[in-house]
């Protein structure tokens, strides 16, 4: 089964993947966790390029170029094959990422980017999508936070450092596409402590791991 995470930044993403891998582990499902842009050395390198600050006068164009260019790569390297041995994949963003960034929030549009994963990344498809939704301020302010932190915001904080109402445009982008196909994607309230978020998470994925034949 494939897992995504999605949500705009700081709506907490890579500290639920973390809990869920870890219940998962615990229930005795074996999973792993990778991330978008990402998850193969090539795909990191792509990351590199795309979220340093530098490089501010990126064309969405050749966004969407490059992190199609990943993606294909994550899928045939470490996607597809993780799924055929039977295990659970979680990932930290995925299509609907491009979606709400360079579809809606760069103004690409959702077709365009629909057409370039068919194209490039073979069309597939996430069975369960966790869109972990909060209010922009929330989000950003927990994720400046811990960026200038870490000093993260200068290697990847391309994206963070974009205006109010471009992540107010991301986060509209991802509820046009959980209104879309709300059977793949689940809305999880990203408010309340790191546990209470958890619990949704679980509720909303063990019926799903239950309805595919695991035993949890
Ligand atoms: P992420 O690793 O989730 O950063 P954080 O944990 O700090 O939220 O995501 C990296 C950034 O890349 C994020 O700003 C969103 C952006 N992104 C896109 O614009 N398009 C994409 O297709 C993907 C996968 C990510």
């Amino acid at each position: 089964m494939f897992i995504t995470f999605e949500g705009i930044e700081g709506c907490g993403k890579t500290t639920q993947i973390s809990l869920l891998a870890e219940s998962l582990s615990r229930l005795g499902v074996a999973c792993i966790a990778t991330r978008e842009p990402g998850g193969t050395a090539i795909g990191e390198a792509i990351r590199a390029i795309f979220l340093h600050c530098s490089n501010d006068d990126m064309l969405p164009v050749t966004e969407l170029l490059l992190v199609t260019a990943a993606r294909a790569q994550h899928i045939a390297q470490v996607i597809k094959p993780r799924l055929s041995s039977g295990a659970i994949v979680l990932c930290d963003r995925y299509i609907d990422a491009t979606v709400a960034y360079q579809g809606y929030a760069a103004g690409l549009g959702r077709e365009t980017v629909m057409r370039s994963h068919d194209l490039f990344a073979g069309s597939l498809m996430p069975e369960l999508t966790l869109l972990l939704d909060c209010p922009v301020e929330l989000g950003l302010a927990r994720s400046r936070k811990r960026n200038r932190a870490t000093g993260k915001h200068l290697d990847e904080g391309r994206f963070e450092d974009r205006d109010y109402a471009f992540h107010e445009q991301v986060r509209n982008g991802y509820l046009e596409q959980a209104r879309h196909e709300p059977a793949r994607i689940e809305l999880i309230r990203a408010e309340g402590t790191p546990d209470d978020i958890h619990q949704r998470i679980v509720s909303a994925v063990l019926p799903r791991l239950r309805g595919a034949g695991h035993a949890v």
